[in-house]
């Protein structure tokens, strides 16, 4: 019983140190990221099931380091979290039928507005836009160039694997605060 205490409080430890760990990486690899409104404003659109865009794409950065520390894949440990938190900032919700150049092949083309959208916003690096081109794998038929590429393309598909059997829950879209 003690032993048992003891195994699920060294699992608590490890897993808030993860975390502090995640957070820690992204803010010194992505606070201008993290804190524009841009971003921030994914959080009111839905990627998969009740998971908002905005936690998807922390999850895969957090799954991508999680992915390149277990397999010792040696990268740069910067394009991979910037080239994770970007790689679906097609910023539009993409259920959203009524909405004007609705594409019902969103899976295809959204690499290529999320490759354009941060563009205009940041200054990328070739692994950065590597990775938001070609993170749907095989849907578009050509493959990464890079590891970092290869590792974003494995968390994203993990992750939304958990998330469309609903194995992973968001808690829906942010509730938008009105005021005045
Ligand atoms: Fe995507
Ligand atoms: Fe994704």
């Amino acid at each position: 019983m003690r032993e048992k205490a003891i195994r699920e409080d060294e699992k608590l430890r490890k897993r808030y140190e993860q975390k502090r760990e995640l957070y820690r990486l992204l803010r010194e690899h992505a606070s201008d990221i993290l804190e524009s409104k841009n971003f921030r404003s994914t959080r009111n659109y839905i990627q998969h099931g009740s998971m908002p865009v905005q936690r998807h794409c922390i999850d895969v950065a957090r799954q991508s380091i999680a992915i390149s520390k277990f397999f010792h894949v040696p990268c740069n440990e910067r394009a991979l979290i910037r080239g994770a938190l970007l790689h679906d900032y097609f910023l539009y919700d993409w259920h959203d039928k009524t909405r004007e150049n609705y594409q019902m092949l969103h899976g295809f083309y959204h690499p290529g507005i999320a490759l354009a959208n941060a563009s205009r916003e940041y200054n990328l690096s070739l692994r950065e836009k590597d990775i938001i081109k070609k993170h749907m794998w095989p849907l578009t038929v050509v493959p990464p160039r890079c590891r970092e590429a290869w590792i974003v393309t494995t968390a994203d598909k993990y992750c939304s694997l958990l998330e469309t059997l609903k194995l992973r829950k968001g808690a829906g879209k942010a509730r938008i605060r009105v005021t005045g």
